[in-house]
């Protein structure tokens, strides 16, 4: 098959000089740490839970169940007792393919967590000027706040001592996490023998642990070995002739390249797509409809509300479901939201997210549809313009999504270790 007669802009095939260097010597004990619960509150919970390689590094969930739950996966329970969870993480979690990659100097949905000279320390984080000293990039700076986020690691107040100290300031709790690292006679060892600069245990920081963790993300998930990558490399074959006619759909006539694009299929800008509405939202302090303003609780510009980020779309077939909220669990679904978000609004319904079965969350889930002056303002706010593509358009740029998918995207679960050094149960 040939490349198609479309004059289309492809971008050109990743290399290794895209991404950050990374020290190899603390790569292993990075892995070690994204998967032991230690890090967490109550000891309950890990990165690899939400991140898990099983559900192409994301959770399988529409909205996440964070500390307290029980389960990997679609299989996650809300827990019992007083461990059960009070709320569930608002957002869909993000899959962490190619997020060492150079230009790659924004992350999460609102973009919260960037580079930026803000605060004189490199990063604009909520830690603002309290943000240590000493990481290497943006994704060992990322790493150590959903250690103090109270729904995804830090637990409930009055359950354990890392929750208390983040309510006094943002950055009290670290110390008590590197202090319980500090403990543990196998990441005694390891760090010692991992950092240079570590001589004595009692030296490892937040900022250490950050630092492996970052490296151990960006090392293992660099992925840019799919059938789009033969392609681009001039393998004709690689792609089957629908998925051609996909890809001149998503470089041409659909523009879903005005977004989705580069190396990485994002700008890592800002834009409402205006989703289907519902579950607790992210609440602020002063106000709380459960509604979500995506990237105008950052920014503060009004122009900004209910703006998400453009997501990477490399691995997207192993991290449904799709959007901020993860309101549809297919690619069609999500896909069709974009070419027509008024019609799609009328005909979804809430059966297209996947949410476990969570009797006293069912309430919330829908309130905020019902909330009549907050769906007028919603609704007004759309960055996209309806494309006029049909059913078999649809099918075609779905089947060249799947030819994003990395070959060894999809042999992951090796990596999970089968214990870690504080010796509490790894989530298999
Ligand atoms: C309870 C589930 C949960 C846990 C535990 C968790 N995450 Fe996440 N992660 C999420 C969600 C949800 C988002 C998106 C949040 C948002 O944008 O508001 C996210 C976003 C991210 C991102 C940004 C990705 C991007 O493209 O912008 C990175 C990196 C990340 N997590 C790494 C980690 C690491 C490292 C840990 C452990 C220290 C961790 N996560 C623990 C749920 C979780
Ligand atoms: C105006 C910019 C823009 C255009 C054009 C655009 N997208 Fe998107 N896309 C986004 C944003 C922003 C999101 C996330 C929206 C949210 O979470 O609320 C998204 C989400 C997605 C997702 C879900 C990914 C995930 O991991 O959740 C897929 C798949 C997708 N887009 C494919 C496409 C396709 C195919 C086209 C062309 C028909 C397209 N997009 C055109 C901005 C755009």
């Amino acid at each position: 098959m040939a490349f198609p007669c479309y004059a289309v802009n492809l971008p050109s095939a990743p290399t290794e000089q895209d991404f950050r260097p990374v020290d190899e010597n603390i790569v292993e004990l990075g892995r070690l740490l994204f998967f032991d619960k230690v890090l967490s509150g109550n000891r309950n919970i890990s990165c690899a839970t939400c991140h898990h390689p099983r559900f192409g590094t994301s959770d399988g969930l529409s909205l996440g169940i964070g500390e307290g739950g029980h389960g990997v996966g679609t299989e996650r329970v809300p827990g019992t007792g007083k461990a059960r969870i009070k709320k569930r993480v608002p957002r869909n979690s993000l899959g962490l393919w190619n997020l060492g990659a150079v230009d790659q100097s924004i992350l999460m949905h609102d973009g919260r967590i960037s580079e930026a000279d803000t605060y004189e320390n490199g990063f604009n984080t909520p830690a603002e000027e309290w943000l240590p000293a000493g990481f290497n990039d943006l994704l060992a700076v990322q790493a150590i706040f959903p250690l103090i986020a109270q729904f995804e690691m830090a637990g409930n107040l009055n359950e354990n001592e890392v929750i208390g100290a983040v309510h006094d300031r943002i950055d009290y709790a670290w110390p008590i996490i590197e202090e319980r690292v500090r403990q543990i006679p196998g990441y005694r060892l390891l760090f010692v023998k991992s950092f240079a600069h570590i001589k004595h245990p009692s030296e490892i920081s937040i900022v250490d642990i950050g630092n492996a963790i970052g490296a151990f993300v960006n090392h293992q998930w660099r992925s840019y070995d799919s059938p789009f990558d033969d392609y681009v490399k001039g393998n004709g074959d690689a792609l089957t002739d629908k998925q051609i006619h996909g890809l001149a759909l998503f470089f041409g006539e659909g523009k879903c390249a005005n977004c989705h694009s580069g190396k990485w299929f994002t700008d890592n800008k800002f834009y409402a797509l205006g989703l289907p509405a519902f579950g607790p939202g992210r609440t602020r302090r002063y106000n709380d409809i459960a509604r979500d303003l995506g990237r105008m609780a950052e920014s503060d510009d009004l122009d900004d509300i209910y703006r998400f980020r453009t997501p990477p779309l490399r691995n997207v077939e192993l991290t449904s479901p799709y959007g901020h909220n993860g309101a549809f669990k297919t690619l069609e679904g999500i896909i069709s939201h974009h070419l027509n978000p008024e019609v799609s609004r009328s005909s979804w319904s809430i059966s297209q997210a996947v949410l476990p079965e969570i009797r006293e969350f069912k309430k919330v889930d829908l309130i905020i549809q019902n909330d009549r002056l907050e769906m007028e303002r919603y609704t007004q706010k759309l960055d996209i313009e309806p494309a006029n593509l049909g059913e078999d358009d649809i099918d075609a740029l779905t089947a060249f999504l799947l030819s994003l998918t990395g070959r060894s995207a999809l042999a992951q679960s090796m990596i999970i270790p089968d214990e870690v050094p504080s010796g509490l149960k790894v989530d298999k």
